[in-house]
């Protein structure tokens, strides 16, 4: 049980929810907040049969077990992307794959078992469709889609749970954060971490975000828009922010903190890299120092939530550095923008991320 290969009997995909109509919200004014949806998609895996019988369901609490796995134990991962309409009726999904095996890599980590990487794209293809209503018109937002996975089951002792529940519920969605697309003032955290050497820190288990929510509350009620951590051995590296990646750009160089276990593997950032690559940047994956931080150009944030969010200002330790005059940063709105496009089908997909429901 402690792998990934259980069976795989394929999903019931249902006829998608055949509706014309968009759901009666107000499109303009999409935050980032739990709206309730039609139907969310629940898959059960059982010891002797593995992620099986997925089906849709109306969108609703669940039962779990007072002594489930997740609940007592943390036994549990989330992922996170997004739907887009487009122009002319299609609906666009980016990279999905890259979720699946991402959610599978962590699973290995928490040691759960997790859907194949087929099972993950159908029920995600599945669920969208019953709730095609919600995904926002062009232009508008999107509907964001996130999958989690936990241990159902109940354990008393600490162990892996005997049963595991995967599930996708839908949002709609606009900018994460409330500046809308104007940049975000982030302050460094000098005392507490997300993530240290050996730990979790490179997997998207639900406790990851629990352990930030300190720092983010006390960094909110100061006025900031969220908190970037550092290293915890040498407190001297860039490592995240609380929900997304981040990058530094100086001159022609772009750097983001290198993959080492305890940074999230964003899809985003994959992306952006790439994107930043095909235009004539020179990218590195390092070890970014808040010296270097401090003195860039640029400073952007990533994440399938955040898109590319440009900084205005980082504070360290009392001392405020900003960029640029206010305005958008001409590399976090050019990047912002092939990404977008992309994403929403308006520029053509030489690299082959999109995929059409
Ligand atoms: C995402 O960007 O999809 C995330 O999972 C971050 C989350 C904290 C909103």
């Amino acid at each position: 049980y402690g792998n990934n290969n259980v069976n795989c009997v394929k999903v019931d995909s249902r006829a998608s929810n055949a509706v014309s109509e968009l759901a009666d919200i107000d499109w303009d004014n999409l935050g980032f907040g739990l709206m309730h949806t039609d139907y969310m998609y629940i898959m059960k895996c059982s010891k002797d049969e593995g992620f099986s019988k997925g089906e849709l369901q109306r969108f609703g609490n669940i039962e779990l077990s007072p002594s489930s796995g997740v609940l007592n134990y943390g036994q549990g991962l989330f992922e996170g992307l997004k739907a887009y309409r487009k122009h002319d009726g299609s609906i666009l999904l980016f990279r999905p794959e890259e979720n699946a095996t991402r959610l599978r890599e962590g699973a290995e980590r928490m040691c759960m078992p997790a859907p194949t990487v087929e099972q993950f794209l159908e029920a995600v293809r599945v669920t969208v469709l019953a709730n095609e209503r919600w995904i926002p018109p062009a232009g508008k937002g999107s509907l964001y889609i996130r999958p989690l996975l936990m241990g159902s089951g109940a354990v008393l002792g600490l162990a892996p749970a005997p049963e595991y529940t995967f599930l996708i519920y839908v949002s709609p969605v606009g900018n994460y954060f409330k500046e809308g697309l104007a940049p975000i003032n982030l302050i460094i955290e000098t005392e507490m971490h997300r993530a240290t050497p050996g730990g979790t820190g490179g997997v998207k288990t639900i406790g990851n975000y629990a352990a930030v929510l300190k720092a983010q509350s006390a960094a909110k009620a100061k006025g900031f828009s969220d908190v970037l951590y550092l290293d915890s051995v040498h407190k001297r590296y860039l490592e995240e922010v609380s929900s997304c990646n981040v990058f530094v750009v100086k001159g022609n160089l772009i750097s983001t903190p290198a993959i080492k276990g305890t940074i999230l593997p964003g899809i985003t950032r994959k992306s952006i890299l790439d994107v930043a690559r095909s235009q004539g940047f020179q990218v590195e994956e390092s070890h970014v120092t808040v010296d270097e931080l401090l003195e860039a150009d640029e400073v952007f944030c990533t994440g399938t939530a955040v898109v590319v969010s440009p900084v205005g200002s980082i504070t360290y330790r009392d001392k405020r550095v900003t960029y640029g005059s206010d305005g958008v940063g001409r590399v976090s709105q050019q990047l912002y923008s092939a990404l977008t496009s992309l994403q929403m089908g308006l520029t053509e997909d030489k690299m082959g991320w999109i995929v059409k429901l």
